[in-house]
């Protein structure tokens, strides 16, 4: 007899990509940002530890949310941070979609959607895309219609692309809402603010966005979700009390604080992004063109494992990643590079010539 919730026993459970906890490894696996975070976060953080934590945090993290609701020229009851972005993915389940009722996401995309999906007892679609990461209209939007949530990467992971918000209006579901997670938005060539939100049917999407990319801090998870505030007061009821800790939340108000920082090393990352792109295609693979932190690489000659493997024993690691039945029945696989700084992509072009 198990003691495990059917949905869970079912289940093998989300697998992060590799974290090695030593140093030596130049790591382009996970799409974190190369550059330290903004120095007025570690000012901020030594602060608040010296300050009061034996009192629980803000629950409405009202400081914090002033801040995002600030840049993004909202009312704080716009926002609703979290533990990441995750976590608000955590809680969109939670709020939205009863045991046996259904979410979609396209395929390939982020895998954390379906795992959520199956422990919220939910059934669980794909959205599908063409070869080409379009979309495939004719499959993708009847299961988005009858879905009670919708949640397309924008931009993509792991191809980088990005889609139009007519593109992502399409995926509204009749009776659902639509999640658009830009957990990379700010790496996007134009900015991109949340007018999507503004019109009627703004009332049935969720942006979520994180700091863990952008901001340079992935070891801090802090995150924000923003949709109309009817959205964010039920998402509200379904949250942890506390579910930013104190250090989270002053690290988090620093960086938002910080533009000009976030500013100039998402600039650094999308130049550094060109240049990889171009000495990729020239050693012979097919890159997507990315606006993400990450390049999508893929060869006809299928090494991609082979290679990811030579990379690690030269302790580089980058993501192998393979997608069964994606387009058609066809496998996809491929190497989903995360941009470093410009050193450690030298470091990864010089392996990576010697092992071709
Ligand atoms: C598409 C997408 N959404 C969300 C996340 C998670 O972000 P966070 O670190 O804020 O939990 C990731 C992390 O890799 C991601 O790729």
């Amino acid at each position: 007899m198990s003691l495990f919730r059917p949905d869970v026993d079912r289940i093998a459970g989300y697998v992060p990509g590799e974290q090695p906890q030593e140093s030596g490894w130049t790591k382009l696996n996970t799409n974190e940002n190369p550059y330290p975070p903004s120095p007025r976060v570690a000012e901020a953080v030594q602060r608040a530890a010296g300050g009061r934590l034996n009192i629980y945090p803000d629950p409405l993290a009202s400081q914090f949310r002033q801040a995002v609701a600030d840049l993004y020229q909202v009312e704080p009851d716009w926002i609703l941070p979290a533990n990441g972005s995750d976590e608000n993915l955590t809680i969109l389940f939670r709020t939205f979609v009863d045991p046996g009722e259904l979410a979609s996401s396209p395929y390939p995309s982020y895998v954390l959607y379906e795992t959520l999906a199956d422990i919220q007892g939910a059934g669980y679609e794909r959205l599908a895309l063409n070869a080409d990461w379009s979309w495939n209209w004719g499959l993708a939007e009847p299961v988005a219609a009858k879905s009670k949530l919708v949640l397309v990467p924008n931009p993509n992971s792991p191809s980088g692309n990005i889609w139009t918000d007519d593109e992502l209006m399409r995926l509204l579901p009749d009776q659902g809402v639509l999640v658009v997670d830009e957990a990379y938005g700010d790496f996007r060539d134009a900015s991109h603010g949340v007018e999507i939100l503004q019109s009627e049917i703004g009332r049935r999407i969720v942006v979520t966005r994180t700091l863990s990319k952008s901001y340079s801090l992935a070891g801090i998870r802090c995150g924000f979700a923003i949709a109309h505030p009817d959205l964010i007061a039920g998402m509200r009821k379904v949250k942890d009390s506390y579910n930013c800790n104190t250090l989270t939340l002053a690290a988090g108000l620093a960086a938002v604080q910080d533009q000009e920082w976030m500013q100039h090393n998402t600039e650094r990352i999308r130049s550094t992004r060109s240049r990889l792109t171009s000495e990729l295609r020239t050693c012979g693979f097919d890159v997507v063109d990315s606006q993400a932190n990450f390049v999508w690489a893929t060869r006809d000659d299928g090494r991609h494992e082979e290679i990811y493997s030579q990379l690690k024993q030269r302790r580089i690691l980058v993501r192998y990643m393979s997608f069964s039945d994606a387009v058609g029945d066809d496998e996809v696989d491929g190497l989903r590079i995360s941009i470093g700084t410009d050193e450690e992509i030298d470091i990864f072009l010089r392996a990576l010539s010697e092992i071709l």
